[in-house]
């Protein structure tokens, strides 16, 4: 842990290497070019902030950073405000009053008709990307190169699709279900990490790298027999061994691909490594473990408790959440889960909500400033009944005279408990 009497213990570290708790000692590039900097990296943005004034090479001391405590993660995430209220809410501690501050209110309709005509729009993107990643798969399959042309113009598809409306694509990641669980997963990952990147300012050449990377991680399964991936019972370990390959073939399958960006590589190959060591093919752990290969790695989870599968039924995305936030402990880069929470939103679109009104709706659109009140489609009334004309609320409506609430979530309901179809009730339009 930190010593002050501690002689200093130097590294010299790439920017990919950088993480949160390490202590900068010097930047390998000129001090006056960074207008403002903390020697103590505490979150992820400052990280972004340095790559995105050039930094590329940065001089560390390990006697004073403080990167592998097992605390950390937690102590990380209590420290943001979001997360607090996240898990408060579902420890069933009482909320503190908030500040009252009047909401700037956006055009809930509005958005909500935005966000159906772009749906409309990445549906074709991504029925595209279906069919390519289809012929991708085969292609490996049978022992021939994939073409990253083509893959890589879908990917600046999806990347037009996303900078233009993120919250698009990523409903249609969280409510689309294909058939083969290995191609849907794959575009969304792809699309979660398009997502996640534009949260982070990546520029088109790096969102590139990750998408390409995030599309593709998992074609190496091509060589995993469909019995093993398949199987509705636990693996023997024999069948771990080859399924522990899997990130390794991918690997291999990329690495011969003409103009395939070395960086793609990472996120094939890292994505099960683990923060604590734990993951798989390699063991890497802490800083050896790249950006992209870490946020894969989170991004991979998400999606997989997102789907249904043979041994296990799918959580809704924010079970999905409160799942790693539990279980997953120490396995993911510290902060970058406070960071995902704050990107996708406590109630990422598509969740079903129970309203303490004794409505339900459908949440269509993230506030980000006030991520408990989201807008949602609402489908049923107070006394229960469902509304034909189903209208848009905007949660962050307080009473002007009490600056109370009107309504708050109570919890998330699972859409097939209460038959909701909910891909229907965001993609059909509302009435005015
Ligand atoms: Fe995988
Ligand atoms: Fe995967």
């Amino acid at each position: 842990m930190v010593g002050n009497q501690r002689e200093p213990e130097l590294k010299k570290i790439s920017i990919d290497e950088l993480r949160v708790g390490m202590y900068i000692h010097r930047l390998q590039h000129s001090w006056f070019n960074v207008p403002f900097y903390r020697r103590y990296v505490s979150s992820l943005r400052q990280i972004e902030t340095l790559r995105e004034y050039g930094i590329r090479d940065i001089e560390v001391d390990l006697s004073k950073s403080e990167v592998s405590e097992e605390a950390a993660p937690e102590e990380l995430l209590a420290r943001n405000e979001v997360e607090k209220e996240l898990f408060k809410k579902y420890s069933g501690l009482p909320e503190s009053p908030r500040e009252e501050r009047p909401a700037e209110l956006l055009d809930p309709i509005g958005e909500f008709h935005r966000l159906n005509r772009d749906m409309r729009e990445a549906r074709k993107t991504v029925e595209k990307v279906q069919k390519n990643i289809t012929l991708a798969m085969r292609d490996a399959g049978m022992g021939r190169r994939v073409s990253v042309d083509v893959t890589g113009d879908l990917v600046e598809e999806m990347i037009v699709s996303v900078l233009n409306n993120d919250r698009a694509l990523l409903a249609l990641s969280l409510v689309e279900n294909y058939h083969n669980y290995t191609y849907q997963h794959s575009i969304n990952v792809a699309i979660l990490m398009l997502t996640f990147g534009k949260y982070f300012n990546w520029d088109r050449a790096e969102l590139k790298v990750a998408g390409l990377g995030a599309l593709l991680h998992d074609v190496g399964k091509v060589y995993v027999p469909e019995v093993i991936l398949n199987k509705p019972s636990s693996l023997t370990e024999a069948e771990f061994k080859i399924i522990r390959k899997h990130p390794l073939w991918s690997e291999e399958i990329l690495r011969v691909v003409p103009r395939m960006p070395p960086r793609s590589l990472e996120v094939a190959s890292q994505h099960h490594e683990r923060y604590n060591g734990n993951g798989y093919p390699r063991g890497l752990h802490d800083y050896r473990l790249t950006k992209l290969g870490s946020v894969a790695g989170l991004l991979d989870v998400f999606d997989a408790l997102c789907a249904d599968r043979p041994y296990r039924a799918a959580k809704t995305p924010n079970e999905s959440l409160l799942f790693i936030y539990k279980e997953f402990k120490g396995q993911f880069t510290p902060g970058l889960f406070d960071q995902f929470v704050k990107c996708i939103g406590v109630y990422p679109v598509s969740s079903l909500v129970e309203i303490d009104t004794g409505e339900m709706g459908v949440v269509v659109s993230l506030n980000r400033e006030d991520q408990l009140h989201p807008s949602v489609v609402l489908i049923q009334n107070a006394e229960g009944r469902a509304l034909t004309k189903p209208i848009i609320a905007d949660l962050r409506r307080r009473d002007p005279s009490t600056q109370k609430y009107l309504r708050n979530v109570v919890k998330v309901l699972r859409p097939a408990e209460h038959r909701v179809d909910v891909r229907e009730v965001i993609t059909n339009g509302v009435d005015e």
